[in-house]
């Protein structure tokens, strides 16, 4: 069993509140909300972001650095750009203070004490409430946008024989090919297979006959993702470099906004996601 170690009296956290704690030399971010305490490791597993400086929202803590939201309780990442859970830290309440014992709460890594520990402090029915409020940043809706851009682009041979339609005009798919050539400059998968491509329309280019005019909705992982203005320019240029596109277009687009369920499981194989 995990030794657990007082790291704070009740009274200095507020609730909801935010504590850095240490513990056997590592960095503990403390949490306490309605009455209960949280730890997790104060590092956000997207680039080792401060956990403990970001924004407490209810259950959810946002990295200060790139917005990646984690659940307090479970440790589980909820947004992007973090898809690995942060290590949760099995928690009590006794004698005033509060203790924790590394390594024990849901997101550790599995291990012979992972089951044993109670990680919550006190909080009876605090699991189902994590669980009804995961749900819905991971369900998509069949008929929305991105469900439609899930599908994964044929590669190879049939991308090339999707590449024209009539008369030399690209197709919508072919466009999708060359949009694979764009990624995301920190977790290094495209941006098609991100699921970030919310739509692609073609049209005749008024200015330049022959040629074709691209709007492109495409969303972000967070709205204030940093990569933003990258991405963009390297949309335009992937497609806009293009013989036949006259024109690219690219409009970004927050609602429905992303999840992590968009990428196709090519991306989740590159991410390590299972
Ligand atoms: S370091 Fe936390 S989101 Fe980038």
């Amino acid at each position: 069993m995990p030794e657990f170690i007082r790291v704070a009296d009740v009274s200095e956290v507020s609730d909801p509140g935010k504590l850095l704690v240490e513990v056997e030399g590592e960095v503990v971010a403390l949490f306490h909300v309605e009455g209960c305490f949280y730890a997790l490791d104060d590092v956000c597993t997207h680039d080792g972001g401060p956990l403990v400086d970001g924004e407490l929202v209810g259950y959810k803590i946002a990295c200060p650095r790139h917005g990646a939201k984690f659940d307090i309780r479970t440790g589980a990442a909820l947004s992007m750009p973090a898809v690995r859970p942060t290590r949760a830290h099995a928690v009590k309440v006794d004698a005033g203070g509060v203790w924790v014992a590394l390594g024990s709460g849901p997101g550790s890594t599995p291990g012979p004490n992972n089951q044993a520990a109670d990680f919550r402090s006190y909080a009876p029915t605090n699991t189902a409430a994590a669980a009804a409020e995961a749900a819905p940043a991971s369900t998509a809706s069949a008929d929305t946008p991105a469900a439609a851009t899930a599908t994964p682009a044929p590669g190879g041979a049939t991308a090339t024989a999707t590449a024209t339609g009539v008369d030399g005009v690209p197709s919508e798919e072919a466009v999708r090919e060359w949009l694979k050539e764009v990624k995301d400059p920190e977790l290094f998968v495209n941006i098609v297979d991100l699921g970030l491509i919310y739509g692609v329309a073609l049209s005749p280019s008024a200015d330049i006959p022959g040629k074709q005019h691209v709007s492109i909705d495409m969303t972000m992982t967070s709205p204030a993702c940093p990569a933003g203005p990258q991405l963009i320019a390297d949309t335009k240029r992937a497609v806009g470099s293009r013989e036949s596109i006259a024109a690219v277009e690219v409009r970004i687009v927050m609602d429905p906004p992303w999840t992590p369920d968009r990428m196709t499981d090519d991306a989740r194989d590159q991410l390590g996601i299972f």
